[in-house]
């Protein structure tokens, strides 16, 4: 018996060295160590054996399956350590290829321009505001005061979508939207940047480009806060010398509504060919919010005046960068983008 003992010990000790993964050792391990083994039905003669034989054998026995055990373990652990080694070299980089390179992006001069202007107004306390796309008629022109077939919906070529949605031709809707959602309460001091559409296309119009439009609704506001605000502002995006002058216009949302121009920053005003020798240059509209779009977006005329002005974003960053033509914001010639990148 205790011969068959050891040949067992030694074939569960071979195996075991052969053994390839984790499966094999549980299948030995149930071969030899599970109590209907061979191994461990030699454990029922124990009860027919005097105590000296018991003794003797007891520890033949324990040894023999402590030793199976261990070497069960120790294999456990040098596969372990094997699949670690394994996946360590599939893992392994080599650091000495060469890496992909990536080059730094920067804002577009459209996007640039706009935070600088935001930047500018922001610091005199005013919020950013935005407003859809996709506008209905409803905010695009009647609560601007520009009800169906008035004449002044020619002045903005439009993107009519249905009968009642359009590719807003302005930001002025969100005037509209900002003052409707307060209920009647100011005061109110919002900028709203954004993609305007219009059916044109020359070099300084594009069917698609963006204004910034300010709206002020306050008690006590006046002609000459507007002067002052856009004063304020030109010095800041075009320097501090610039002068402003304002001209008598039209738009039906304002009354009464002017054109702003700065003197040219060029010649400094003694004329040349950037002005046009006129020694100014045309920037933006503006005016005092006419009261019928106050009335219709819910504010009382007695207790609110206001003011709004709208910046073509193109028209800022040509004039700012010298730009020929204002398809060049849109074409993706990569050489044109990178030369604004310089901060
Ligand atoms: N929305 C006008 C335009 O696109 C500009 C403007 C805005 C004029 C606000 C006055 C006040 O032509």
């Amino acid at each position: 018996m205790i011969k068959r003992i050891q040949e067992i010990a030694q074939e569960a000790e071979q195996k075991i060295a052969e053994a390839k993964d984790n499966e094999e050792l549980s299948k030995l391990q149930i071969l030899y160590l599970a109590k209907k083994s061979e191994l461990m039905s030699f454990m029922a003669k124990m009860k027919d054996m005097n105590q000296e034989e018991r003794a003797s054998f007891g520890e033949v026995m324990n040894s023999v399956k402590n030793k199976i055990q261990t070497k069960i373990d120790e294999k456990r652990k040098v596969l372990k350590d094997l699949a670690m080694e394994h996946r360590l070299k599939k893992e392994a980089m080599d650091i000495t290829l060469p890496g992909e390179n990536y080059e730094r992006g920067a804002k577009h001069l459209f996007q640039k321009v706009v935070d600088e202007v935001s930047d500018i107004f922001i610091g005199m306390g005013y919020q950013i505001e935005e407003g859809p796309e996709v506008e209905l008629d409803h905010f695009n022109f009647e609560l601007l005061n520009v009800p169906k077939d008035h004449p002044a919906r020619d002045m903005q070529d439009s993107f009519y979508i249905d009968e009642t949605h359009l590719m807003r031709s302005q930001t002025s809707p969100v005037q509209a939207r900002v003052m409707l959602s307060k209920n009647g309460v100011g005061p109110i001091k919002i900028i709203s940047p954004g993609k305007t559409f219009r059916r044109d296309e020359d070099a300084t119009h594009s069917h698609q480009f963006g204004q910034i439009e300010g709206l002020v609704v306050d008690e006590n506001v006046r002609m000459s806060d507007l002067l002052g605000t856009l004063e304020l502002f030109v010095k800041k995006m075009f320097g501090e010398k610039r002068k402003i002058r304002m001209r008598p216009s039209y738009f039906p949302f304002t009354e009464p509504s002017v054109e702003v121009d700065i003197s040219c920053f060029e010649c400094g005003g003694k004329g040349c060919s950037l002005c046009k020798h006129s020694g100014w240059i045309e920037i933006l509209g503006a005016g005092m919010v006419h009261p019928n779009v106050l009335k219709m977006c819910g504010f009382d005329t007695k207790k609110y005046q206001g003011f709004a002005f709208g910046v073509g974003i193109e028209r800022v960053a040509m004039l700012r960068y010298g730009i020929d033509d204002i398809r060049r914001f849109y074409t993706n010639d990569m050489r044109f983008n990178k030369q604004f990148h310089r901060e």
